[in-house]
């Protein structure tokens, strides 16, 4: 049976650590230029139904890093544009012989239904509201880099929690590593069944961030949104922005993160997201070893020792 990268919430504390040493390990041969295993047989299918820019082109590079080959796919340009199902299309994929696929869409759900139709794995590279697992590996490297451990860890996810994928991701994760996850933002941004997630909710800034190690800004995902959820930007932001002022709240050496694509001014100003605490650009490239890691775990039959394949 294929293994899919569908989320995290699934996965266990072991399957994680792994994950994430794989990705430690993947850095470590980039950066020295050390061999890498090579899984050239392999042809990837990049489906992408929504727009991306670190999550795609991260994928193809960890996907070159390995040296298989990409399948571009755009949903404007395909039969599903002509009014061809989700299934036919992955059913057509699956038949013109792709060994796996990674999906984002804007429907929660829809990798795991992929999965569903075709042979090999699928990796979900962010679904709706629903989840984005890589992102949340990335993340976690990018903790564990700085800070030694995640376990014991108070991590503040600030922001349009409802919308996000990333947030609940990193939750699962967190939560999972022994972190305190808490969820800080307007009641509006914070999810109705915030009690099924693992974290507290705070409804104001300084208290949701007071001593935190980490604090993971989030986009206003102002696509996603009703009308009505937010009275105006510039009230969120002076309410929740997480800038010079605010960070004062948190421990003096925590960590500032942000998944992308930010929207400077409005969640984060300048100073938070350039300054010496802010680890956004470490996200970004630990996006790419996350993904190697990901691919490799998903792509290889056996469960891969802690040792690379010798045979490489
Ligand atoms: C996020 C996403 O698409 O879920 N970005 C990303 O993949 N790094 C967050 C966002 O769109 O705000």
């Amino acid at each position: 049976m294929a293994r899919h990268l569908l989320g995290i919430r699934h996965l266990d504390k072991d399957q994680i650590e792994h994950l994430l040493s794989l990705a430690a390990d993947f850095k470590l041969r980039i950066i020295e230029d050390k061999p890498v295993p090579k899984l050239n047989k392999q042809v990837v299918g990049m489906l992408f139904f929504e727009n991306s820019t670190r999550t795609r082109v991260s994928f193809e590079q960890a996907a070159h890093y390995l040296s298989m080959k990409t399948a571009s796919f755009s949903a404007a340009g395909s039969s599903m544009s002509k009014g061809e199902t989700l299934k036919d299309t992955i059913l057509t994929l699956r038949y013109e012989r792709l060994n796996g696929l990674v999906m984002r869409h804007r429907m929660s759900g829809t990798p795991t239904l992929a999965a569903h139709h075709f042979g090999g794995p699928v990796l979900n590279a962010g679904d709706g509201q629903h989840e984005h697992p890589t992102q949340a590996l990335g993340d976690a490297l990018t903790i564990i880099e700085r800070k030694g451990d995640l376990d014991g860890l108070i991590v503040a996810i600030v922001g349009d929690v409802e919308h996000s994928r990333v947030a609940r991701s990193n939750a699962w994760l967190l939560s999972k590593m022994g972190a305190e996850v808490r969820f800080v933002g307007p009641k509006t941004l914070i999810p109705a069944m915030s009690s099924m997630l693992p974290g507290a909710v705070f409804y104001d800034l300084a208290t949701g961030i007071a001593d935190a190690d980490v604090v993971i800004t989030l986009r206003l995902q102002k696509e996603r949104m009703l009308e009505g959820m937010l009275s105006s930007i510039g009230e969120y932001a002076a309410m929740y922005q997480v800038n010079r002022d605010t960070l004062k709240y948190a421990q003096p050496d925590c960590l500032v993160m942000h998944p992308g694509p930010l929207n400077r001014g409005i969640e984060v100003d300048d100073v938070a997201a350039d300054g010496e605490r802010s680890a956004i650009t470490s996200q970004v490239e630990n996006g790419v070893f996350v993904r190697m890691a990901s691919l490799y775990w998903a792509f290889t039959e056996t469960e891969p020792k802690s040792e690379m394949n010798p045979a490489i």
